[in-house]
């Protein structure tokens, strides 16, 4: 049954909130724990449903997770062929990393999804796969795919799209395989597999090439086991950034977000349309940098977002959006082809989003323009079984005229399970319908 939910006009917010921890940090450091040496620790890993889909994945290829008090306890060792299906739900970074992992493990799994990862295509972690000799059985590349066993060889392979899936299941499968893969990566996309196998112990080479790098990884090195401090997503502190943001009198501080330059691309174009985020105590744990954001209300300007700056900013366009309606002027985003293959057709979704409520924007194969100002809300939203369009939708409600409800709000727990509860802790109105 569905969750039906309403976000009612109000504000300010006001306090403090921890974040939970980075989803795409949660799926490495329980992947590659798996496979270590000796125990791993992951503390402050994201407990939602995707994440969780990851961990009963790599205890099904043998390894063992616990949960001890806050922190969870992986043991790894050399996968074997699990007997069931590898279920991953709504994931399509844990589906993605998994079928790569299982390649480089030469075990035979078969993977599948909910009704939305059913529709996003596996063929750009297939096809790299299939040159590294690594045979897949699919139908048009879509879930179920099964990963059949066999002995993956090094590639050279130029990625071709910034995508740090197809990178990361590329890297994953090389651990198993033999010589040296070198990946060639003209636009850098999120990097925390690399940063994440350092600690690991595993070796590996970055070259900066123009606007990208190039990646060179020796198959067949040993991980060892290690202690991973997951930071709080910048992916999900975009949504309570952006409502403080656009509510009157609003004061909000985050602990200890995650601040990797491949992730924070929404704080730069956010501030470049007038947002005031400040940044303090900036420091280094565990490979990725972190500092606590402390954001006020502040007046919008339309910005154009152009198609160089997606891969940093990937995840967080419906909500840009969301605050590109609130903005003065008309805001463009460029180079959303990507959107298009999400966890719904976010481009589509974003717009309607949007139309419903009343904002006027005009969409292209692969842009949308908004007309910002005054939002009279009021719409029910299609969620697309989509926790980014859910949480969007839930923000705009905080800031237009008239509340704004979703059909559901079930996948919010995919990506962010406590945001109701957090959002109303900073003073927002959210509630189920009855
Ligand atoms: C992710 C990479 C991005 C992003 C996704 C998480 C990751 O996808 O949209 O939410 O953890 O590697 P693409 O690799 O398809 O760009």
């Amino acid at each position: 049954m569905p969750t039906p939910m309403t976000a009612y006009p109000g504000g300010p917010l006001t306090g403090e909130a921890q974040l939970p921890g980075d989803k795409s940090i949660s799926h490495r450091a329980l992947i590659l724990g798996s496979m270590a040496s000796g125990k791993t620790t992951i503390f402050n890993l994201l407990e939602a449903d995707d994440v969780l889909y990851t961990a009963a994945a790599v205890r099904a290829f043998g390894a063992e997770v616990e949960r001890e008090g806050g922190r969870f306890e992986v043991t790894g060792t050399p996968w074997r062929s699990p007997e069931r299906t590898i279920y991953c739900g709504n994931a399509g970074t844990g589906v993605r990393l998994l079928m790569g992992a299982a390649a480089g493990q030469g075990v035979t799994a078969r993977f599948d999804g909910d009704i939305s990862l059913r529709k996003r295509p596996m063929g750009r972690i297939l096809d790299p796969l299939r040159d590294m000799g690594v045979l897949s059985e699919s139908d048009s590349g879509l879930l179920p795919v099964t990963i059949v066993a066999g002995s993956p060889r090094a590639i050279h392979f130029e990625l071709p799209k910034p995508s740090a899936q197809i990178k990361t299941a590329v890297l994953l499968a090389t651990l198993g395989a033999d010589g040296e893969t070198v990946i060639e990566e003209p636009v850098l996309c999120r990097d925390h597999t690399e940063r994440m196998l350092g600690s690991f112990g595993v070796d590996l080479a970055i070259e900066n090439v123009g606007e990208g790098r190039v990646l060179r990884l020796a198959g067949r090195q040993p991980l060892k086991a290690t202690q991973i401090m997951v930071p709080a997503d910048p992916s999900s502190a975009a949504f309570p950034i952006i409502a403080a943001t656009i509510l009157e009198g609003s004061s909000v501080t985050l602990p200890k977000v995650m601040m990797n330059p491949t992730r924070i691309g929404f704080l730069s174009a956010l501030k470049e349309m007038g947002a005031e985020i400040a940044t303090l105590n900036e420091q280094e744990t565990g490979g990725e940098l972190v500092a606590d954001l402390t954001v006020r209300s502040a007046k919008l300007r339309a910005m154009t977002i152009t198609a160089d700056l997606a891969p940093a900013l990937i995840d967080e366009y419906p909500v840009l959006a969301v605050a590109a309606a609130f903005a003065e002027g008309t805001s463009r985003f460029e180079g959303l082809s990507e959107l298009r293959v999400k966890e719904s057709d976010r481009l589509s979704a974003t717009a309607d989003l949007l139309s419903a409520n009343g904002v006027i924007c005009r969409t292209g194969e692969d842009w949308i323009e908004i007309d910002g100002g005054k939002v009279a809300g009021g719409g029910l939203v299609t969620t697309h079984h989509d926790h980014r369009i859910a949480m969007s939708a839930l923000v705009l409600g905080l800031a237009a005229q008239d509340p704004v409800s979703i059909d559901d709000a079930d996948m919010i727990a995919t990506s962010f399970p406590n945001f109701t509860d957090l959002m109303k802790t900073l003073g927002a109105r959210i509630e189920e319908n009855a």
